[in-house]
């Protein structure tokens, strides 16, 4: 098959364009290096830094030429502005990638015979439902900027299925960890930020009381699903959870067993969550209180029962193992980074 991984540069794209090249596929991957970077395209057996092209998921004139001439089977379109505040804090930005970006996919999809599209979705869209674990087609719609731009791609994905009979996928991802989880980045996800502050003995600062929970999935099992939906017919959205949440305060003493670290984390309130990001509570309207509490304090737990039932797939790894290989990999990196600076 021939494939088209969208941030093929980033955490999952570089990790999924691996699996599919394992399994035989021709990939190329399109990234315009916004956040990825091409550490995540090396691996010991291939390097696709040469597969993959610098372009935008918006692009008019190279990418429709690039879908003409390859004639792809399959895309999966893994672009996208993941932070959060990243999104809320330039919402025109986070539309044009998030939803924007994917409908101009879907138009060439639809042109050029694209047999299916897999969206990365999230469970972010979930942000005020209140009954778990949350199953894919009952859910009060979401209120913050990045859980929107996923939302409103997936209705375009539904458009585009019903109208053209095409097949399209919107995989729900749950918190994903994994090797090359991205620690460095100005906002950082939590699981990275952990082991980067105890790799330099540093006290982390979480937010909260440190019992909100949320549902996690490693990167490995994400893959397996996402190789594993494109023989479907028309529409579906699923989600791709462990249907297990573990609160902040678990998380953090498996981690520090794991490290073998005795530190004690620091909590603070919620109004210091997004506290490098002033620009949301400055301006005339600031960003709400009652929001931000909401975000922090956010319960989520997805119901995994849809995935497990169509496409007969089960989570592999757990916690404890997952979070092993991802401290492993990032202490690695991280070393190589300060050895590397230390030479300069
Ligand atoms: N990591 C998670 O926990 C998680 C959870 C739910 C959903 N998702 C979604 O999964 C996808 C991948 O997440 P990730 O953690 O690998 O993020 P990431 O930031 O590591 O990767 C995203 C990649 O997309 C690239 N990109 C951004 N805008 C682009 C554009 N306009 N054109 C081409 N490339 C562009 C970035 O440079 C980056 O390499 C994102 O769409 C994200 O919203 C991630």
């Amino acid at each position: 098959m021939k494939v088209l991984v969208t941030g093929a540069a980033g955490f999952i794209g570089g990790q999924l364009c691996h699996a599919l090249w394992k399994r035989g596929d021709t990939v190329i991957g399109i990234d315009n290096f916004s956040y990825g970077n091409l550490d995540n395209l090396h691996f010991d057996d291939h390097d696709f830094a040469a597969d993959v092209l610098r372009m935008d998921i918006r692009d008019r004139e190279e990418l429709p030429a690039l879908f003409e001439r390859e004639h792809f089977d399959v895309v999966y379109n893994i672009a996208g502005i993941a932070p959060l505040p990243d999104c809320q804090s330039d919402p025109v930005e986070a539309v044009s990638v998030n939803t924007m970006g994917l409908v101009n996919l879907l138009e060439l999809c639809r042109r050029t015979g694209v047999k299916h599209l897999v969206q990365a979705s999230t469970n972010a869209m979930y942000e005020n439902e209140t009954e778990f674990p949350t199953v894919e087609d009952k859910f009060n719609p979401p209120t913050l900027i990045y859980p929107n731009t996923k939302y409103c791609g997936e209705q375009f994905c539904r458009s585009f299925a019903d109208t053209y009979n095409m097949n399209v996928t919107c995989l729900r991802f749950a918190n994903v960890y994994g090797p090359h989880i991205d620690c460095l980045r100005k906002q950082p996800p939590f699981v990275g930020y952990m082991i980067r502050e105890l790799y330099y003995d540093r006290v982390p600062e979480f937010h909260s009381d440190g019992n909100q929970r949320r549902d996690y999935i490693y990167v490995d099992d994400l893959i397996d699903l996402a190789l594993r939906v494109t023989d479907r017919k028309g529409f579906d959205a699923v989600n791709v959870s462990s249907n297990t949440n573990y609160s902040v305060r678990e998380l953090y003493a498996i981690a520090c067993r794991l490290m073998h670290k005795d530190i004690e984390a620091k909590y603070w309130d919620t109004a210091h969550y997004w506290a490098k990001y002033p620009e949301l509570y400055g301006g005339a309207y600031g960003i709400r209180p009652e929001i931000l509490d909401h975000e922090v304090n956010k319960y989520s737990l997805c119901d995994n029962a849809h995935a497990k039932e169509l496409y007969g797939w089960q989570p592999q790894v757990s916690i404890e193992e997952g979070l092993a290989r991802v401290i492993e990999a990032e202490c690695a990196m991280l070393a190589a980074r300060d050895a590397a600076a230390a030479k300069e």
